[in-house]
């Protein structure tokens, strides 16, 4: 006998979690299918990005800042150490614990909102008498039939054609996240977000670090000014970074990697490392969801082909997440979750796709929302222009860490805010006043009149702010 439900969500990464969560509070009934398992064979429900992504990846970055605080700035504060060491080890071991912490909370949610959660893959049998039934195969064997179907398989790492991911020494970010001695010498393919991020982990505990990158220009969805103060920031760390390659053959052995390439000026290089991450961007998940079945349309990418709310070609079919059109960052995912239950419900869930942030977790950190200066005047847009270096806020100072500015755009005319730009501490944190201030559709003025604690970080987005009416306090 089939189970009924009134939703079937199929993949609990942030996507597909807060689907469910949100359906079940809006009175649904709701079962959860994720095939995901930990290391003892049980669920691992979070997705990507809380097995592989998101949290395990700012665990480890969490960790290494603290060493590399403690290398070098410690002794600033007066605070002195001897033999300082890292035990890789421990570090994983305490990045897994922060993981599992993180599966046990959803695996709590999913009994606190009643949500019948099945371990296993889902894909779609046929559609049945008003809904789709899906069968649930692995660890559990069941067959379901739901009114509504909600997919949020996410993505995969994409490899370079030839060279599969052995996880040995050809890591993708799975593999990048579990290495068990910090390499001496690291490579990396792609110097996009998991680029930056996992070479800034392995380059503060010591590895020799090389990005290989094949666009001419660092971080190019960036806006260019701060681009070029992170790129100043990472070139004083050390972590080589090489733009406009090609690159060509990579043989692997089990002692290492060998990566021929050109690089920029069309020389023929190479470079020999212990390991190999392979960060070129990622790939939607839809392989085993039998999607023929029921004549899903796919893109050309493999994503799931949605228009602006989510709706597939199917009646009662929805996609949300990684696995569709749009940036790849998981609280895209859960606002499409939230958005497209309520759309169930008959209720006018709603994302603002110009106003989803983005956050690289480097040191210093990089964060924006909305429109980059080289997008405004692409666009012909009259603009005024704001910075606030950190060197100037007394906070950053205390801190330690005066690296980079907070950039405002404003419309020329209206002083809307169109566009927030920071590079340097915090920046993850700073950058919600700006969405808050966005969403609100506020003025630059609007924020430079608002009474901001002192001594704290965010008086640089108010200087900032008062910076594109040139009227800076402190600068
Ligand atoms: P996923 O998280 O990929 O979850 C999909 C789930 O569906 C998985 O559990 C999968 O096993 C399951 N599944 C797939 N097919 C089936 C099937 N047929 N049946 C059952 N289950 C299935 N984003 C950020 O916003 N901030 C970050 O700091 C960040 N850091 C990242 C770091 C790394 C190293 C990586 C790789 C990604 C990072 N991301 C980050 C991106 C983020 O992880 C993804 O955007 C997010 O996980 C997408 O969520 P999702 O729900 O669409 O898919
Ligand atoms: P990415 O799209 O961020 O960067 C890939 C980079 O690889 C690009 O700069 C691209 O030009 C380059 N590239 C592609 N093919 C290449 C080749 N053959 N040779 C050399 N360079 C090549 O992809 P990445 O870093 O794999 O991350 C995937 C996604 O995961 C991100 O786009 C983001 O959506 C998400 N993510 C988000 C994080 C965050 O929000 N902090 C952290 C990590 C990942």
């Amino acid at each position: 006998m089939s189970k009924q439900f009134d939703v079937i969500v199929i993949g609990a990464g942030p996507g597909g979690y807060i689907a469910a969560i949100r359906a079940a509070q809006l009175g649904f009934n709701v079962a959860c299918i994720d095939e995901w398992k930990n290391d003892k064979g049980g669920p691992a429900p979070g997705g990507t990005c809380t097995n592989v992504g998101c949290i395990p990846s700012k665990a480890l970055l969490q960790s290494s800042e603290n060493y590399e605080e403690a290398a070098l700035h410690f002794a600033d504060h007066g605070i002195g150490i001897k033999g300082l060491s890292i035990d890789v080890a421990k570090m994983i071991g305490r990045k897994d614990a922060v993981v599992k912490q993180n599966n046990d909370g959803i695996l709590y949610l999913f009994k606190k909102n009643k949500i019948a959660f099945f371990h296993g893959r889902g894909s779609f049998v046929k559609a049945a008498e008003g809904g789709y039934e899906v069968a649930v195969t692995g660890t559990q064997n069941e067959t379901l039939v739901g009114k509504q179907v909600v997919i949020a398989t996410g993505s995969s790492a994409r490899a370079l054609p030839g060279v599969p991911f052995d996880e040995e020494v050809v890591l993708s970010n799975d593999g990048a996240l579990r290495v068990g001695a910090v390499p001496k010498k690291l490579g990396l393919i792609g110097s996009g977000v998991i680029g930056l991020e996992m070479g800034s982990v392995w380059r503060r505990l010591g590895a020799e670090v090389t990005v290989l990158e094949a666009l001419p220009t660092f971080l190019g969805a960036v806006d260019e000014q701060i681009a070029k103060e992170a790129k100043k920031a990472f070139d004083k760390q050390g972590l080589k970074i090489e733009l406009g390659v090609k690159v060509g053959d990579i043989k692997a052995t089990k002692k290492g990697v060998s990566v021929a390439y050109t690089n920029a000026k069309g020389e023929a290089q190479t470079l020999d490392v212990d390991k190999l991450i392979v960060s070129i961007g990622r790939v939607p998940n839809t392989t085993g969801l039998n999607a023929e079945a029921v004549g899903l349309k796919m893109g050309e990418r493999g994503d799931i082909v949605v228009d602006d709310e989510c709706r597939t070609n199917l009646p009662g079919v929805w996609a949300i997440g990684d696995v569709v059109r749009g940036p790849m960052l998981a609280h895209k995912a859960e606002e499409e979750g939230v958005a497209v239950a309520e759309r169930i419900a008959g209720q006018h869930g709603h994302v603002d796709f110009n106003l989803v942030p983005w956050v690289i977790y480097t040191s210093p950190e990089i964060a924006w929302v909305g429109k980059t200066e080289q997008q405004l005047k692409a666009d012909g847009v009259k603009y005024k222009a704001g910075t606030f270096p950190f060197l100037a806020n007394g906070r950053a100072r205390a801190l330690g860490d005066t690296t980079g500015m907070v950039k405002f755009l404003a419309d020329a005319a209206t002083d809307e805010i169109l566009g927030v730009h920071m590079v340097g501490p915090m920046a993850s944190e700073l950058i919600a006043e700006a969405c808050v201030a966005m969403a609100f559709r506020a003025s630059s003025e609007d924020i430079a009149r608002i009474c901001h604690a002192h001594p704290s970080l965010s008086e640089a987005t108010k200087e900032a702010a008062l910076a594109v009416d040139k009227r800076t306090l402190n600068f």
